[in-house]
């Protein structure tokens, strides 16, 4: 594809439409997102739980200004349920009409696998997606599926086309931008990785968060967004067992405007915890710390 031909024009055109949609997007994630419309490539998002990867896809949509399609992966997930189904019920209710017509009843083994019995899944769905661009389809937690549809996925993402035996095969004339995040329950097949841009989610910086805060929570006062965004640095630095995520200071921070908290204090981190932190073990450790010196520590 030529350059001239790119939705985004430029890295920064990416992080603007991001911030116009309050994702606060940094250069390395808008380059990768550049890369991926350009270039054509499936991009895997790797990272811990909470750190903003599935908003990438639902962002990249609207400021794409098409589709998103979303697949969520889950054990035992197969490719049947991926890509197409055919509609059963339909099918029958047409034969069951077809038997009181003869004409009709020659024809059948044409007729029943039409089109219109056919129930597009995600992968087949954005295959198919007409334009006038192509769709975005997300899919989400591939760690959590196994090898055997990870491979499937290999073959539909090499050549963006899909075959259905009884019809012929559906080839993507605006093949999708691909994004698949990862919380890395699993390392991910070799292969897939190598057709894929990778990035790596990390925890987001005291600065980051702060303006993550702003942008989502724009009623907190600055001085407790600020506040907020330290102690969960203080938070992640301890080894709990489920570490918060952006996702948990977005929710502690509505939740502390919610309860009307001026300034932060170790009782008002105690009280809040179960908002942060999600496992009694977690909560327990958090209790048997210095709490006060978590929210004045470092950098306070
Ligand atoms: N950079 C960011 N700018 C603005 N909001 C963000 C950013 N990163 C994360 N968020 C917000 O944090 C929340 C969690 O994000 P998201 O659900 O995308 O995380 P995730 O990595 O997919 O988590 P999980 O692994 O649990 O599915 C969302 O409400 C999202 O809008
Ligand atoms: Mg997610």
């Amino acid at each position: 594809m030529e350059p001239s031909s790119s939705p985004f024009s430029s890295i920064p055109e990416v992080q603007a439409l991001f911030a116009s949609d309050h994702y606060i997007a940094d250069r390395p994630l808008a380059l990768t997102l550049k890369l991926a419309v350009d270039l054509q490539k499936p991009v895997l998002l790797e990272g811990e739980a909470g750190v903003g990867k599935t908003e990438v896809a639902k962002v990249l949509a609207r400021a794409l200004d098409t589709p998103l399609i979303r697949l969520q992966c889950y054990e035992g997930l197969d490719a049947s349920t991926a890509l197409y189904e055919w509609n059963y019920a339909r099918q029958i209710l047409h034969i069951r009409m077809a038997e009181q017509n003869p004409a009709a009843r020659a024809n059948l083994e044409q007729t029943i696998f039409d089109d219109r019995f056919l129930l597009n899944r995600p992968v087949l769905a954005a295959i198919r997606h007409p334009g006038p661009r192509p769709a975005v389809l997300l899919i989400d937690e591939i760690d959590r599926a196994d090898e055997e549809f990870e491979a499937f996925l290999l073959e539909v993402l090499s050549d963006y086309q899909v075959s259905v035996p009884e019809i012929g095969t559906f080839k993507a004339t605006l093949p999708p931008y691909v994004i698949l995040t990862s919380n890395r329950t699993r390392e991910l097949n070799d292969a897939l990785k190598r057709r894929c841009l990778y990035l790596w989610v990390d925890y987001p910086s005291v600065q980051k968060e702060r303006e993550i805060i702003a942008q989502r929570v724009p009623a907190l006062d600055p001085s407790l967004r600020a506040a907020i965004a330290r102690t969960m640095q203080a938070l992640r630095a301890i080894d709990f067992y489920k570490r918060p995520g952006i996702a948990e200071s977005l929710d502690w921070s509505r939740a502390l405007l919610g309860l009307g908290v001026q300034t932060l204090s170790a009782e008002v981190l105690l009280e809040t915890a179960g908002v942060v932190l999600k496992y009694h073990d977690d909560i327990e450790r958090l209790r048997a710390l210095d709490v006060a010196a978590l929210i004045t520590g470092p950098g306070a």
